[in-house]
């Protein structure tokens, strides 16, 4: 294929350096938004008088005919094309001649690519929120069916105090939505048209770039057009939204590993999100969530290809950039398969709370309630912390445990201590006083569970 640049050269491009510099591979699934960009591209160099209403009227109509086209496999993308742009602009020049050859005035491949990144990631961006959101359902519903299960809360991977399984799960869920906070201000800030820029500079003609701007949803345009066509910062800032996503995927991974294990047992995941073992036959392993917390180190890289390739360019445009859309585009699909496999493994886990309420007993988790009660008595806080960890000392040396040391025994060491205390000190009654705001006691969860419910419906 002939390149659209050949006229300067006296002989074709080397074979491999052709393929080399070849990115129509990667950048062939961004045909949508090109075209797209360059319907309104060609709609403004009409009203602006640059070309004839009539050959852009022609231009744009077979635009929507190469794309549905493409949409519907009766045109290939043909793979010995340099990159999308130019596959999509020699089908249009195949198809209409030298009317075709108008739609490139007044516009590079620089602005075009800059362009159709931006409206590429709008679309995605779009979709994961979405995905975020169906996670945070299953999590809101997973919490609503287990508000009154009580399993061990832990600090250091050590049992610390009793809380809800609700209130722990929905601290994912307050994550997630922040992540969509995080997601929705990245997608604000990209929101502007670089399309006018051209190569860095502007262009000569009269063109009008609020008009393709809203022509294609923008907020509006690039005020720097070097600006334009140089930067990916909403790619970095987007890549690092989806980073702390994928980050906050990857811990509730490790725990829903941790949780299925013998040791622990607090959860089964569904035969449909396990895999078995090809020699031990016992095995039910949470792959899934074990690829998750995997993948997570491939976004985190995707990101920090992008900072490296920029950091070293100069401006304008350098052919660095177009390695940006193989990192750009795993990330994306990394992060919307993960999140597309994590609801519905989160919606058909069963949580088994006996053994939750198990791990959660007996295990000195309320010495914290013991040691408020003393305060509750009177005695100052740092007073009841020291008296608690001596009985702790003392039941761990006599094999006790707080809920079976006799009340003689409690009274040895401060007469503040009467009958009252085991009540205090079950863990039903520990979860229920934790009354302060956003603690694990029931008024708080229900309240978490309505602010997402509010937050999903919005
Ligand atoms: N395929 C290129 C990219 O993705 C398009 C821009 C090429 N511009 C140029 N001046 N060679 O970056």
């Amino acid at each position: 294929m002939e390149k659209m640049w050949a006229g300067r050269f006296s002989k074709a491009l080397d074979k491999i350096a052709d393929d080399f510099n070849s990115s129509i591979h990667i950048d062939s699934r961004m045909y949508r938004q090109d075209i797209k960009g360059s319907m309104a591209h060609a709609a403004m160099l009409a009203a602006k008088g640059i070309i004839s209403k009539d050959d852009s009227d022609k231009i744009i109509d077979t635009l929507g005919d190469i794309l549905s086209d493409i949409d519907s496999g009766k045109t290939e993308i043909d793979f010995n094309a340099e990159d999308i742009h130019m596959f999509i602009e020699a089908e249009l020049t195949s198809r209409i001649g030298d009317i075709g050859k108008r739609l490139h005035t007044a516009r590079s491949r620089n602005d075009q690519v800059a362009l159709d990144i931006r409206l590429y990631l709008r679309d995605e961006t779009e979709e994961i929120i979405s995905l975020i959101k169906a996670l945070i359902k299953a999590i809101a519903g997973k919490a609503s069916e287990n508000k009154d299960v009580i399993m061990p809360g832990y600090t250091h991977l050590q049992r610390a105090q009793p809380i809800s399984f609700a209130h722990h799960i929905l601290a994912y869920a307050m994550m997630l939505v922040r992540d969509i906070g995080r997601l929705e201000d990245a997608a604000a800030r990209m929101n502007f048209s670089p399309l006018g820029s051209c190569a860095l500079a502007g262009t000569t003609y009269n063109t009008d770039r609020e008009m393709t701007a809203k022509a294609l949803g923008f907020d509006g345009y690039t005020l720097n057009s070097i600006d334009g066509v140089s930067d990916r910062d909403f790619v970095i800032e987007l890549l690092s939204a989806l980073s702390t996503v994928m980050m906050h995927l990857s811990r509730f991974s490790e725990e829903i590993i941790l949780w299925s294990s013998w040791e622990f047992k607090f959860i089964e995941l569904d035969d449909s999100y396990t895999t078995g073992s090809s020699i031990m036959p016992q095995k039910k392993n949470p792959d899934m969530a074990e690829l998750v917390r995997g993948k997570t180190g491939r976004v985190y890289g995707d990101l920090f290809t992008i900072l490296t390739i920029l950091k070293g360019l100069p401006l304008a445009y350098n052919k660095d950039m177009q390695e940006d859309k193989e990192a750009i585009f795993d990330a994306l699909d990394t992060v919307k398969v993960c999140l597309e496999v994590f609801a519905p493994m989160i919606e058909t886990m069963k949580t088994i709370p006996e053994n939750m309420e198990k791990a959660a007993s007996g295990g000195f988790i309320n010495a914290t309630d013991l040691a408020d009660y003393l305060v509750k008595k009177g005695m100052p806080f740092r007073t009841a912390y020291k008296h608690v960890g001596e009985i702790v000392a003392y039941c761990i040396k006599e094999g006790l445990v707080l809920e079976t040391m006799p009340i003689e025994k409690y009274k040895e060491f401060s007469p503040y201590f009467d009958n009252d205390l085991y009540d205090e000190i079950s863990l039903v009654s520990c979860v229920k006083k934790r009354i302060s705001a956003g603690g694990t006691g029931e008024d708080s969860v229900l309240k978490q569970i309505e602010f997402v419910t509010e937050f999903l419906n919005a």
